[in-house]
C-alpha cells in the first residue's frame, strides 16, 4: 500500500470498475452451486475491485469476504452492496496477507489479481485460498497468461502473464484436490485487444 502502482489500482477503481460479473464466475457459480446456496454458506473474492463479482455472489445467497489493497476498490464495493442484506465483509489487504479461515469457504474466486500480485505472491496466495476452502469447497481462478495484449498496454499497472508452467507451479495436488488448467482468449476491436486468461479450477473433496 502507498506503492505507485496501489495508486494506480486506486485510479483503475475509480474509473473502470466493471459494472457487471466476469462471464466465467457467472457460469461457473451457476454450474457449481445449487442457488440460491444455504444461508450462512461463505465466498471470498481475492482482489474483488469495485464489487461486480461480490455483488453477484450475494445475490446467490452467499456471505461474502472481500480482500483488495485498494481503499477505493473496497469503499466502492460497499456502496455496490449498500441495499442489499448486510453480509459483505472487506479487507483491506494483499492476496498474500489476507485472513481467511481455514476450511470455512463453499466458495472462492479471483478476477484479474494473480496477473496484479505477480508470481511470488501467487505462489503464497493460491495455497491460502486453497486451505480456506471447505471439503467441497470450489474455486475459480483469472488471470492474464502472457502474450496478453493488455499487459503491454497498461505498463504502469505492472501485470505479469503466467507461463503454463508458472500457474501448475501454484498449485501442489495433495489428497483430495483436484485442479484444471484451462485459457479463453477473447479479441475486441478486430483483434487489437487480446485477451488471454487463464481459467483454474480447483475442487477440494
Ligand atoms: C484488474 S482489477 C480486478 C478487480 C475485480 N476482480 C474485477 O474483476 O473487476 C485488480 C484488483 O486487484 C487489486 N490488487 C492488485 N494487487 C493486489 C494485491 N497484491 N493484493 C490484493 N489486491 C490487489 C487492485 O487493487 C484491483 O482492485
Amino acid at each position: 500500500m502507498g506503492s505507485p502502482v496501489s495508486a494506480m489500482w486506486d485510479q483503475w477503481n475509480e474509473h473502470q470498475g466493471p459494472s457487471a460479473p466476469n462471464e466465467h464466475v457467472l457460469t461457473f457459480v451457476r454450474r457449481n452451486f445449487t442457488l440460491p446456496v444455504a444461508p450462512g454458506t461463505w465466498a471470498f473474492d481475492l482482489g474483488c475491485g469495485s464489487g461486480a463479482d461480490a455483488r453477484f455472489l450475494m445475490e446467490c445467497g452467499f456471505n461474502v469476504t472481500g480482500v483488495d489493497t485498494s481503499a477505493v476498490a473496497l469503499a466502492n464495493t460497499q456502496a455496490l452492496v449498500a441495499d442489499m442484506e448486510p453480509t459483505l465483509h472487506v479487507q483491506q489487504s494483499s492476496l498474500s496477507h489476507c485472513e481467511l479461515p481455514a476450511k470455512t469457504y463453499a466458495c472462492a474466486i479471483s478476477v484479474g489479481a494473480l496477473d496484479a500480485a505477480g508470481v511470488d505472491e501467487a505462489r503464497i496466495a493460491v495455497p491460502r485460498l486453497v486451505d480456506a476452502l471447505k471439503p467441497g469447497g470450489k474455486a475459480i481462478l483469472v488471470f492474464a497468461a502472457d502474450g496478453d495484449s493488455r499487459i503491454a498496454e497498461s505498463p504502469e499497472l505492472e501485470l505479469h502473464g503466467f507461463t503454463r508452467r508458472e500457474v501448475e507451479s501454484l498449485i501442489v495436488l495433495e489428497y483430495g484436490l483436484s485442479a484444471w488448467i484451462d485459457s479463453c482468449t477473447t479479441t475486441f476491436q478486430s483483434g487489437v485487444t487480446r485477451q488471454i486468461d487463464w481459467i483454474v479450477t480447483i475442487a477440494k473433496r
